[in-house]
Formats: structure tokens, C-alpha cells, sequence
């Protein structure tokens, strides 16, 4: 029996309802594909800083180092919004981001047949969506030095600052690439190359390791452009490379032409050790606790940890599969409900797909 150790970081907000589905489900497929899995969990977020006074404790941080894998729900919460910046949720998440190393961050988008009344926009735009943005994850204007607030001036300021150096353009290129080779081949590398010099370096390296790559067709946009033509036609990208801020705001755009962001999954990879799954949404502070979030984008995480981080390919299809079954049946959550569809809780869409599992 293969044995692994992840650890489950269930957070904030919808976090812990949507976790608690996840981990019926990781037992259930542990059980059916032999798989030994200790799931270890710990605090993080808004929880973690109400007990340790900090939103990524060091006990965290070590568990998640010593893991096979981390799954994560999500964090934050508006109450948090008034601590000093380093103390929020969401720095705790950009510090374990940062303490793994995961300077690729994957994001797959794929139209679901079962979902295509779901989307906001015309069926035949978004029917054949079947992209992956490749977002770099822990530099540019997100972790860029200097920083601050200026408050001795007449008018208070505040500034960051926008930096890459080449060698960490080259190595989220060096994943695209990877990624753009068991797909279509097709590179769009995204950046705001006509105002920032950032971009210009982000331009010029992206093509140069790209063009080492006889099999790669690049192109290049920027990234208003690259927002107009996700919504105009969205069919035609396949790889899109892009940089923290930029893949930060165009992942969410693409997250909705499926649907709902409920349908998101994510996972932050490095070159060696552990990644880190989670969705692409947050905390959904507003309907936390009344069990109707949907669980979907937390449990396609989880099937992207067993393929990519624990090389299960055939318990993450399992799941994969048992997804698709709930959702051709016409269950739904509320946030993809639409017409005759039945509405489900968090809880019975989870039981549901435990029972096709
Ligand atoms: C995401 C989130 C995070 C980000 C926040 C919560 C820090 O929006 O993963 O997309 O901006 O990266
Ligand atoms: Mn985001």
C-alpha cells in the first residue's frame, strides 16, 4: 500500500464545510485505489491568527515542508481587513507561497458539458474553453521591494513595485512550456509590454527560451487585450503565461466563462518538494457556515494533488469522473443552479459524488 502524508489546511469563511467533503472523499478513494493517506491538519488564516497570532504559524509551515502534499480550502475575512498588512489572512497565504517555493501556479479551465447553461455568456463562445493559465506565484508587484505608505507628505502616499528579474521569467517559461507540450503547443504569453519596462524584459525572455522550443507557437498580448479577447473568444487560447498580478485578475475572468469560480481548481507548484492545491476562490465569508457553497473547485484541487503531486492518476480520474456523473445528472449547487436543476447543499453534492465514486 503506497503511504503519503498531506496536510489539510481548511482556513476561513466556507473553508471548513468544504473541507469536511473533501476529506470523506480522499478516505473513500484511499479506500478503493489502496492508498494510505494521513491527513494532517493545521491551522492557517484567520484561524490561525485567532489562536497563534499569525495567519501561517511555523508549526504549519513545517508540517507542510515535511508533506507529500498540501490541500487548502481557502482564508480571510473582512474582520481581518483592519490588522496591519502582515498579519491578514491572505499575507499568510503569499508566506507559505513563498516558504514552499511555488513559483508556478496552474490554473486549468475547461468547459464542462454539463455546465454550459451555467455560464453567463453564449453557448457557442464558451463551449470548446479548454485552457490553462500559468501564473507566476511568488514575485512581481505582489512581493516586489520597495513597499509602503509615505505619511509624512501633505497628501499620504503609497507605493510597490513591479520587478522580475530574468531567471524567474525563464522558469515559469520553462513550465508553460512543459505544459504547452502535452496540449495544443500554443503559447499567449500575456504582459503590459507598452507601458512597463518589467513587461519589456517579461517580452523579450519569454521569447527567447521559447524559441529554443521548435514545437512551441508563441504569441503575445497585452493583458487588456488579453481580457477583451477571454470574453470574445475564449476557445482560442491554450497555454496563457503570464505574471502574478496579471494571472492573479485574468483567472478569475476565466473562471467565470465556465460557470462559476465554485468550479476552479488550482495547484502551486516548484520543481521539486511540495505543492499546494487549493481553489481559486476564497472564503465567501457571506454564505460561510450555511452549507450551500459548492465543494467542486476544493475536491478538483484534490484530484490534481493525487495526478500532479502524489502520481495517482487513477483515483484523481476516478474523482474527475464522479464529478462529471453528478453533474450530467442535474445536481447542482446553488451558485450553478439554473432552471429544472436541482439545488443541492455542500454536504449532499458531496455525498452525491461519493456515491459515483
Ligand atoms: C488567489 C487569491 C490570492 C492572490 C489572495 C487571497 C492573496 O486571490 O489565489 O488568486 O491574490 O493570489
Ligand atoms: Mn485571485
Amino acid at each position: 500500500m503506497k503511504k503519503y502524508k498531506i496536510v489539510l489546511l481548511s482556513g476561513d469563511g466556507i473553508g471548513p464545510e468544504i473541507s469536511e467533503v473533501s476529506k470523506k472523499v480522499l478516505k473513500k478513494l484511499s479506500k478503493n485505489h489502496n492508498l494510505d493517506i494521513e491527513i494532517i491538519e493545521e491551522l492557517f488564516g484567520g484561524i490561525a491568527y485567532e489562536k497563534y497570532g499569525t495567519p501561517a504559524p511555523d508549526k504549519t509551515l513545517d508540517q507542510c515542508k515535511k508533506s507529500d502534499a498540501v490541500l487548502l480550502a481557502c482564508v480571510g475575512d473582512i474582520k481581518y481587513d483592519s490588522l496591519a498588512r502582515e498579519l491578514r489572512p491572505e499575507s499568510g497565504l503569499l508566506k507559505l507561497r513563498s516558504a514552499l517555493n511555488l513559483f508556478a501556479n496552474i490554473r486549468p479551465v475547461k468547459m464542462r458539458k454539463s455546465l454550459l447553461d451555467a455560464s453567463t455568456l453564449k453557448k457557442e463562445i464558451v463551449e470548446h474553453v479548454d485552457l490553462i493559465v500559468v501564473r507566476e506565484l511568488i514575485g512581481g508587484i505582489y512581493f516586489g521591494k520597495p513597499r509602503g505608505h509615505i505619511t509624512n507628505t501633505k497628501i499620504p502616499k503609497a507605493f510597490n513595485t513591479m520587478v522580475y528579474d530574468a531567471a524567474e521569467i525563464e522558469r515559469i517559461t520553462e513550465i508553460a512550456i512543459k505544459i504547452a507540450n502535452q496540449r495544443n503547443k500554443k503559447i499567449c504569453s500575456v504582459d503590459k509590454s507598452n507601458v512597463l519596462e518589467v513587461s519589456q524584459l517579461w517580452r523579450d525572455t519569454v521569447l527567447n527560451i521559447t524559441s529554443k522550443d521548435k514545437n512551441i507557437s508563441l504569441s503575445n498580448m497585452y493583458v487588456d487585450n488579453a481580457a477583451m479577447q477571454l470574453i470574445r473568444d475564449p476557445g482560442k487560447f491554450d497555454v496563457i503565461l503570464t505574471s502574478n498580478l496579471f494571472g492573479d485578475i485574468l483567472s478569475d475572468l476565466a473562471a467565470m466563462l465556465t460557470g462559476s469560480i465554485g468550479m476552479l481548481p488550482s495547484a502551486s507548484l516548484n520543481n521539486d518538494g511540495p505543492g499546494v492545491f487549493e481553489p481559486v476562490h476564497g472564503s465567501a465569508p457571506d454564505i460561510a457556515g450555511k452549507n450551500i457553497a459548492n465543494p467542486i473547485a476544493m475536491l478538483l484541487s484534490a484530484s490534481m494533488m493525487l495526478k500532479i503531486g502524489l502520481n495517482e492518476e487513477e483515483a484523481s480520474e476516478n474523482l474527475e469522473t464522479a464529478i462529471d456523473k453528478v453533474l450530467s445528472k442535474g445536481f447542482r449547487t446553488a451558485d450553478l443552479a439554473y432552471g429544472s436543476s436541482e439545488v443541492l447543499s455542500c454536504s449532499e453534492i458531496g455525498d452525491k459524488i461519493m456515491d459515483e465514486i
